[in-house]
């Protein structure tokens, strides 16, 4: 057992780590080790938090840490770099479930009973703030968790009247508030229950009435929410360092979900308020030109032509694993003598940053990837951009079309290059599920078949020429 003073004390020093650890995490150079700086203040506040006053039945906790750590261990050592965003998803559920439980327990603990006047009414308002923001953030996180894997269409479900059903529905939920917070002893547990369910239910609308594009944003945004159900949970346990992370998980996914609106040019309340003003009354254009595809000899003819080369990786490299092959064939024509360079979107992938990770992973030095902004002013000197595995994020349609889904998002426009070869496996849509006027292109072409073999076979033709 540690005294209070000490406890204190590791958690100030478990903040600041997790402040640094944040801070790490804002460049690839130092995101290792802020993530050490992250371990470590967890492991101190677990480890604080158990040796601490009030804590009993220390076996219980530690079998169950055990349990759970495997768990996670085996967890992350198998999921697939492309499938990251699901588990970020259902981990967020997890917190708000676990503020949910925190909310109930607290409340039926017979301590909470014992309370009396201002000091009873503040945590009762702890617990149902508590219990509303969990419920909400454990639905909405399933439900994009089953977005981000599939399981769940992509499409917004949005029906007529939800934003009022939605302002209905939270008005309910503070008279049942009020109702709890004048009820004695256990007896607003019905109330709590009802509010529980209807939070649920909102969680699931926000979230279905977002669109596929849209994704990114809303689980950066949930990450937000896990991060005040933890705050929350925090306040009802009385415990400072659960509301400190709480708050910095809570404000730096807002940030980042900020960060992100910004980068697709959506509304930050659009996106919370799901899909708010997003459905356009019309309809997406006909595609127009034809489609032509060439070789892989005639792709590397092509390249070795090019002066001046621009790779725009997309999800479909990340799924063929071709960033290796890929830095090879960079490798290769930089010794030719020729200029390459990345141009990355910011929501290319699954997830915040996709690419640059997988291209920092396969050693493509910094220098040479450059942002959206950064490598848009250039295409139009580009000789031949290489499309490799990205759909969304190159669609023209999101700036001339303005019945698309995806109408207003920033893209790299590609198609102002002199050549575009387009690399993927079919005319497959991509995550927004919405066709690419840039297939049909004149300048243009189709280069079918998985990310790594195409590479892999134009360095082979290159490497003959
Ligand atoms: P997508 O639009 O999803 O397109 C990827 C393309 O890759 C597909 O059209 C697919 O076409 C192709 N592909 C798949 N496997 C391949 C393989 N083995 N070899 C070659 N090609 C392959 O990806 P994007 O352009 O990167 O855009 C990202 C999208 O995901 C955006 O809509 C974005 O909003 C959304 N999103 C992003 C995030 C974050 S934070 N980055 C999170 C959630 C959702 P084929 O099937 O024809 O090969």
């Amino acid at each position: 057992m540690i005294s209070t003073g000490l406890q204190t004390a590791a958690y100030i020093l478990a903040s600041i780590l997790f402040i640094l650890s944040l801070g790490g995490l804002a460049s690839q150079e130092s995101a290792k080790r802020g993530v050490i700086y992250g371990i470590v203040g967890m492991f101190i506040a677990i480890l604080s938090t158990l040796l601490g006053s009030g804590v009993s039945g220390h076996i219980y906790i530690i079998v169950a840490i055990a349990i759970a750590s495997l768990i996670g261990m085996m967890v992350a050592r198998k999921v697939e770099m492309t499938s990251m965003p699901q588990l970020v998803a259902i981990l967020h559920s997890f917190v708000g479930l676990a503020a949910v439980l925190v909310g109930f327990g607290s409340y039926l603990d017979p301590h909470t009973n014992e309370l009396l006047g201002s000091e009873r009414t503040i945590h009762l308002v702890e617990v149902f703030i508590g219990v509303f923001i969990g419920a909400v953030t454990f639905t909405g996180s399933i439900i994009a968790w089953g977005k981000l894997e599939g399981k769940i269409m992509s499409k917004p479900l949005a029906y007529k009247g939800r934003h009022a059903v939605n302002i209905v529905l939270v008005l309910v939920s503070i008279g049942l508030g009020i109702q709890f917070g004048m009820a004695s002893g256990t007896e607003g547990l019905t109330s709590l229950y009802i509010m529980t369910a209807i939070a649920a239910f909102i969680g699931v609308m926000l979230v279905m009435a977002i669109g596929g594009a849209d994704m990114p944003v809303v689980v950066s945004m949930l990450n937000s929410y896990s991060g005040w159900a933890a705050a929350a949970a925090g306040f009802m346990l009385g415990n400072d360092l659960l509301i400190v992370t709480g708050a910095l998980v809570g404000s730096s996914g807002a940030i980042l979900s900020i960060i992100m609106c910004e980068a697709m040019n959506r509304s930050f309340l659009s996106v919370i308020f799901g899909g708010f003003g997003n459905a356009s009354s019309l309809a997406s254009k006909e595609m127009e030109g034809e489609v032509t595809s060439i070789s892989h000899a005639e792709a590397a003819k092509l390249i070795d032509m090019a002066n001046s080369i621009v790779i725009v990786p997309g999800y479909g490299m990340a799924v063929a694993k071709a960033q290796y092959p890929v830095f090879e064939l960079v490798q290769l024509l930089t010794s030719l003598g020729k200029k390459v360079r990345f141009g990355i979107h910011p929501v290319a992938g699954r997830l915040p940053g996709h690419m640059n990770v997988l291209l920092a992973e396969a050693s493509v030095p910094y220098d040479i990837v450059m942002e959206m902004d950064e490598i848009n002013p250039d295409l139009p000197q580009t000789d031949v951009v290489m499309v490799i595995g990205a759909n969304d994020i190159v669609n023209p349609a999101a700036l001339e079309d303005e019945g698309s889904p995806i109408y207003g998002m920033p893209v790299i426009e590609v198609w102002n290059a002199r050549r575009v070869i387009v690399m993927k496996r079919s005319m497959a849509a991509g995550y927004a599920g919405i066709e690419n006027p840039l297939f049909y292109k004149e300048n243009a072409d189709m280069l079918y078949g998985d990310a790594k073999e195409s590479v892999l076979a134009i360095v082979h033709e290159l490497k003959s020429l």
